[in-house]
């Protein structure tokens, strides 16, 4: 019989090709071979419980697969797994759950995914475009009148907004200025104001779409750690210019945007179960916040099944990549600062969050986190790297301890609001600096262990990620695992 699954081969974790890597001296060897045999030994530890499945892709686990799901497709959150991969944990793990928690909401997918199939939902997201997203799409749930489909149809043939003057001056953050072209900056103003004299609800949806085209119109694109910019926004940014192609004129991406939205509504496209008659009002709570603020007032043993993806150790600065529809939301520059704060740690920016006085029953998962041998291995690799200045960033040794005892705080949070006997599915990356593998799959579920769940596998997906430019230069190739977790309170 043919399975998809597979024994995962753990010695191409190690394999560096090329000639690029630096030979290290003595004490660095000693130190990253420690580290590298440490990683082995985890491994090898976990040996039975990775394996490859060959059901699922990179696309499945990324917006990719949601590209031409209706709705889903609108608004492009480039860091959304696929609806498809929530449906697949359902069907796998999930089958009678019904209240479902996604501490890492973003777009919602999970959100959605389980309100259409008849599940309650609750999400908590940090980001207003998350909240944003979230909260459009729970009011198209709840019933659009004809009138308002309509109406997105027909601004799409008629476009009003030409004929009107130019509104307000946009908000703009310092790291947004001049994102748009002149003649784009007046037509986003037009638009602005043609729904002025709409009721909330219109305004709403038209803004929203809005949101969906800004990268497209502007002289920027969503690059992991913060915004590139087109050579033509006259902004210079590192030696080589960047040509982002076709810059999309305001009208057309907003008539196509709109006839999409129209299409997809009035079930040109219909999403699976969102209007079907069998489909039951679950309901979708979003909770706006920071989950290490929102989890603790949660109940015990309240949902049975988490399905989430936490931001990945890899610097990406989502106040940085979002942050023109952060302006559009009308987010100042002292907000942007704090919300870069209070995201889970994953950037060299974020400074130390004191999780200890943050919440006393923390103890226990700050102890695990700091007692963990494979962890403070890395750790002291990292401190003694950059000590010796050979980091690339200062920060990142800080980005890495704080990345970890947030996500053991997180995790502890999760098994509490678990009942026993319920999933927690986790999408992540492992990353690597310095040389250093960090096998993010591996230290979460050891902690997991110890915080009240049995950590059942670690599905390895097929065609390993390799590790960025800077890294692959100094160090050669090595390829970095990308995992789904499945663990289950105990
Ligand atoms: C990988 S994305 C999740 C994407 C989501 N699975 C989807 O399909 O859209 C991680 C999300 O975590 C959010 N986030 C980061 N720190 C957070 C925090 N402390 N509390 C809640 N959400 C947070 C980010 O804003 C981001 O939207």
């Amino acid at each position: 019989m043919l399975t998809a699954r597979r024994h995962y081969d753990s010695s191409r974790e190690f394999a560096v090709e090329g000639t690029a890597r630096e030979k290290p001296d003595r004490s660095d060897s000693v130190s990253l071979h420690n580290v590298e045999e440490m990683t082995r030994e985890a491994e090898h530890r976990w040996g039975d419980r990775l394996s490859v499945d060959d059901r699922m892709s990179r696309a499945l686990v990324s917006f990719q697969a949601n590209r031409g799901q209706p709705q889903y497709r609108w608004f492009k959150y480039k860091e959304a797994f696929s609806v498809e991969l929530v449906e697949f944990v359902f069907e796998q793990y999930g089958q009678t759950s019904r209240d479902l928690l996604d501490p890492f909401a973003g777009s919602g997918t999970a959100l959605f995914a389980a309100a259409s199939t008849g599940r309650r939902s609750e999400g908590i997201e940090i980001l207003p475009i998350g909240q944003e997203i979230i909260e459009v799409r729970a009011l198209i749930r709840g019933g659009l009148k004809k009138s308002e489909i309509e109406l997105l149809a027909e601004w799409a043939r008629t476009t009003p907004w030409r004929r009107m003057a130019p509104g307000a001056r946009l908000n703009e953050l310092r790291i947004t200025k001049g994102a748009f072209p002149t003649e784009t900056d007046l037509s986003i103003r037009r638009f602005l104001s043609a729904t002025e004299s709409l009721d909330d609800r219109a305004r709403r949806l038209l803004r929203f779409a809005l949101l969906c085209v800004l990268e497209s119109v502007s002289f920027t694109r969503k690059d992991g750690q913060y915004l590139r910019w087109d050579y033509r926004s006259g902004r210079r940014q590192g030696a080589r210019e960047f040509d982002k192609g076709a810059i999309q004129d305001l009208d057309a991406a907003m008539r196509a945007k709109l006839s999409e939205m129209s299409l997809d509504l009035l079930g040109g496209s219909r999403p699976r179960g969102l209007f079907s008659p069998k489909c039951s009002p679950a309901e979708i709570r979003l909770h706006r916040g920071s989950c290490l603020e929102v989890l603790p007032t949660m109940p015990a043993d309240r949902f049975d099944i988490v399905v989430t993806s936490p931001p990945y150790c890899n610097r990406y600065d989502y106040t940085r990549t979002y942050a023109l529809e952060l302006a559009a939301l009308g987010v100042g520059e002292r907000e942007l600062r704090s919300l870069r704060q209070a995201m889970l740690t994953c950037t060299v920016e974020n400074k130390e969050k004191d999780v200890r006085s943050m919440h006393p029953a923390w103890r226990r998962a700050i102890d695990v986190a700091r007692e963990h041998g494979l962890l403070e291995a890395i750790m002291s690799y990292l401190d003694e790297e950059k000590r010796v200045g050979r980091l690339n960033n200062n920060g990142i040794p800080r980005m890495v301890r704080g990345y970890f005892l947030e996500m053991a705080c997180v995790i502890a949070e999760c098994a509490r609001v678990l009942r026993s006997g319920s999933p927690m599915i986790m999408v992540n990356d492992n990353v690597r600096y310095a040389g250093a593998c960090v096998p993010v799959d591996l230290i979460l579920s050891e902690f997991a262990e110890r915080l009240g769940f049995t950590a059942e596998r670690i599905i390895v997906l097929p065609g390993a990620k390799g590790n960025s430019s800077q890294q692959m230069g100094a160090h050669g190739r090595q390829s970095l695992r990308k995992c789904i977790y499945i663990w289950r309170k105990k």
